[in-house]
């Protein structure tokens, strides 16, 4: 069940916790946040990212025993999910959170903070796709059928989802990121997916943090490619088994984690009308395009 807060529709489980990071949650200057739309390769970025950071020791790196979940929260799913004040003020710095909420939504020490912001973005074919088959893993209502493709497809073009539309997230991210470059890097799935090293390098740049020439050569980079990447992340353990928040099977952050899987689940008509609505609604939006992924 969604309702609607600020021109955005949220999950209603998770509202309280996304008014209480509104309210409550100050931004460091070292903060890392990691900002996605759910299903645009969240779980990716966190492993990428904290990896990154930690490439000390890329053998024992902790995310072969715990989820990404597990080691960067979400602001408003599981930090402020329960409380107010969750005591965030002794944690090393940087410390890194990872959050869903619109940027016009965020609190107001993010945007007026000097924190780094990278948002992930996700051709919304794909996306839906991958959040249909999320839904019908995880059965948060059980005691309600699941709406149907079509119903399901309906809402979501009308920007009735989870922290949608998804349009105008993407497009205040983007913007953000043309005013602020040093404060904002807005990232696509399909970029990281077609060159993971140079997407690695932009990322590690951009937190401050770059690679060195030394470490380039040692194939560091590569490494920390191959540590996160599907075929690897879903063979452990700690991601086959599980629940994460009690409720959502740990499994089901790993699918396919394809470019274009929309094309065996969607209509030519469903992707041109999906074209249509981000034609309009990006107009205003110079460069943000998802044209190469919709045929
Ligand atoms: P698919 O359902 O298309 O396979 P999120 O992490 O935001 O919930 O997004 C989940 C999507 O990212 C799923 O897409 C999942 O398979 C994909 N994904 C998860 N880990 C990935 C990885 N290491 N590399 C590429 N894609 C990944």
């Amino acid at each position: 069940m969604l309702c609607q807060y600020q021109n955005n529709w949220f999950p209603v489980r998770d509202f309280q916790g996304v008014l209480s990071c509104q309210k409550n949650f100050q931004a460091n200057e070292t903060d890392i946040i990691l900002a996605t739309m759910p299903k645009a390769g969240t779980t990716w970025l966190k492993a990428l990212t904290f990896s990154i950071l930690n490439r000390h020791d890329l053998d024992e790196s902790p995310l072969l025993t715990s989820t990404s979940h597990d080691l960067i929260p979400f602001l408003e799913l599981d930090t402020y999910r329960d409380g107010q004040n969750p005591g965030l003020e002794n944690i090393p710095s940087p410390r890194i959170f990872a959050t869903h909420i619109p940027y016009r939504v965020l609190p107001d020490s993010i945007p007026g903070s000097k924190c780094k912001i990278i948002y992930i973005c996700r051709n919304p074919l794909d996306q839906f796709v991958s959040h249909r088959f999320f839904l019908l893993k995880n059965r948060l209502q059980p005691e309600q059928d699941p709406l149907s493709l079509d119903e399901a497809f309906e809402m979501y073009c009308d920007g009735i989802h989870p922290f949608g539309p998804f349009w105008d997230h993407m497009a205040e991210y983007f913007q953000a990121g043309l005013e602020n470059p040093d404060r904002v890097l807005f990232l696509k799935y399909e970029e990281l997916k077609e060159d993971i090293v140079s997407s690695l390098k932009k990322m590690a740049g951009f937190i401050g943090v770059p690679f060195s020439v030394e470490e380039e050569k040692q194939g560091v980079v590569e490494e920390i490619a191959r540590l996160c990447s599907m075929k690897n992340m879903k063979s452990l353990n700690v991601n086959k088994d599980g629940k994460w928040n009690g409720i959502i099977e740990n499994s089901s952050f790993y699918r396919k984690g394809e470019v274009g899987d929309w094309k065996n689940h969607l209509t030519g008509s469903m992707a041109d009308r999906v074209e249509k609505i981000l034609e309009e609604k990006l107009s205003g939006s110079s460069g943000l395009t998802f044209k190469n992924y919709f045929n």
